[in-house]
């Protein structure tokens, strides 16, 4: 039994996408069935799709058997858990169309209510816009704003602002799934429970920072969303940024959300300019062409859904400094691709080799530490440290062995990131959640790149699927005589 069950109204915004039935509603489900959610709750789906309130539980019932671990559907459980289902037809910019919406959260006597926006961010301002016309934002109501926001700074500021005309900052959550990763937030218990750490995380001890999120799958059907936003705006500016911050970021004063967003926010602002000038020596973006991943053919970006001409990158690479005292000189080096070779998200932290070696070690090179933060496919952070072999031999050998620091996770479920980001949102604690001027100074460091990009300063170069990315990748860092970690 956990706490105090919370009674809330869910209202998604886009309930028919992907994301909803793939995501939000498991992670939902499994809420309701681990007694967070009470169930006088209501989720209510509001989509352009005119549905039966029997159809909608057919479908959500379908779906949530497809999305979810098998040994984790039960009929009993989803008997209890239709209950809370609603299906509501809004047509999001026709305002007149709210009106049922408004009837059934009329009768609700939920005192918590969430609106979750899972639409292109198009729709934000006008779905806010009619929430207020029909007076169904309160003072406890909140809005969570699914990422991308906007595909510039422009576009963000007014998304924000249109948005923030009818919720104050604090009642709004934009969400970045990575960070309800158990792994992500395991690394600020990682850098500030643990005091062995703090003297090491700095550019005396550390050569560089690798962060990788490689996915082995394409666009999976979302090619119309996809092609206009490319793995710069997808993934960099929001998920490998966040990563980079809570790596980067200096010790908060409290867990508290300001304090965590002050630090991130302050590493935002120290990255250096990537000029027009350098664009092309610190970044790499690249489209996959056709090849194969698990010995399965996989067709190329333009071979998919009838397109056969786009711009837009599948994979980019870039070499990022921080300008402040604690990382003069290490260099971020991040990469995202669609079509790798395999599932595989980790940062690499690099040490320095010691400052002077009494080992011959027959003449091969002797690897200094590294520790690896592995998010996916499995979580684990490893520390290689340097062994003797432990042998007979003559002149003393040395071996990296690994130290596995992470104890197993117990709550293995696919939608892990989104069911403790939906309760932070019903328990409304924000810390995991992107404030305004996080979203703000990200997109304005990813700007000058797009617009670079978009001028054609760099090539764009291509990959074969199942492989991790164009050779410029391996050259991006190999230039500073390094290599990306590749187990
Ligand atoms: C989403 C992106 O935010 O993250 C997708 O829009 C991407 O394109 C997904 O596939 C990756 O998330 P995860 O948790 O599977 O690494």
């Amino acid at each position: 039994m956990n706490e105090i069950k919370n009674s809330s109204d869910i209202i998604i915004f886009g309930a028919y996408g992907d994301l909803s039935f793939r995501k939000l509603i498991p992670a939902l489900y499994h809420l309701f069935n681990d007694d967070y959610l009470d169930a006088d709750s209501k989720i209510i789906s509001v989509s352009r799709q005119k549905t039966s309130q029997e159809e909608h539980i057919k479908l959500t019932k379908e779906k949530l058997i497809e999305f979810i671990e098998p040994e984790l559907f039960s009929e009993d459980a989803f008997e209890k858990f239709k209950k809370l289902l609603h299906a509501v037809y809004v047509d999001f910019s026709d305002n007149d169309t709210y009106k049922d919406l408004k009837k059934l959260l009329d009768k609700s006597t939920n005192e918590d209510r969430i609106s979750y926006l899972s639409t292109s961010p198009s729709f934000f301002g006008d779905i806010c816009k009619s929430l207020n016309h029909w007076g169904l934002i309160k003072p406890s109501s909140r809005v969570v704003l699914e990422k991308p926001i906007g595909r510039d700074l422009e576009s963000a500021r007014e998304i924000n602002n249109q948005v923030l005309s009818y919720f104050t900052e604090n009642q709004i959550y934009r969400i970045d799934h990575y960070l309800g990763k158990n792994t992500v937030q395991n690394i600020l218990a990682l850098r500030f429970a643990n005091r062995i750490m703090m003297p090491l995380w700095d550019s005396t001890n550390i050569d560089h920072i690798q962060i990788t999120v490689a996915e082995s799958v394409g666009v999976e059907g979302r090619w119309g969303y996809y092609d206009q936003f490319g793995a710069m705006r997808d993934m960099i500016q929001n998920h490998l940024m966040q990563l980079l911050c809570l790596i980067a970021m200096e010790p908060p004063c409290s867990l508290d959300a300001n304090s965590i967003r002050d630090e991130k926010v302050k590493v935002l602002r120290s990255l250096r300019p990537i000029t027009r000038e350098n664009v092309a020596s610190n970044t790499v973006r690249a489209q996959y062409e056709k090849g194969s991943i698990n010995g399965q053919p996989v067709p190329g970006y333009l071979e998919g859904d009838g397109v056969s001409e786009s711009t837009t990158e599948t994979f980019a690479a870039l070499k990022v400094d921080i300008d402040n005292w604690r990382w003069n000189g290490v260099p971020f080096y991040i990469r995202s691709g669609k079509r790798m070779q395999k599932r595989n998200s980790e940062i690499v932290i690099q040490f320095k080799n010691v400052p002077h070696s009494i080992f011959q070690n027959n003449g091969e090179p002797v690897s200094s530490n590294r520790l690896v933060i592995t998010l996916q496919p499995e979580e684990s952070i490893t520390l290689s440290l340097i062994n003797k072999v432990p042998d007979l031999s003559k002149n003393m050998r040395l071996e990296e062995v690994d130290l596995e620091l992470m104890t197993p996770c117990t709550l293995k479920r696919k939608n892990e990131a989104y069911e403790r980001l939906l309760l932070d949102v019903i328990r409304s604690n924000p810390t995991l959640f992107m404030r305004l001027d996080e979203v703000e100074s990200a997109w304005k460091w990813v700007d000058t790149i797009l617009e670079a990009w978009e001028d054609n300063l760099v090539p764009m170069k291509k990959y074969t699927a199942g492989t991790n990315g164009p050779s410029a990748s391996i050259q991006l860092v190999a230039k500073d005589g390094r290599d990306w970690h590749e187990e």
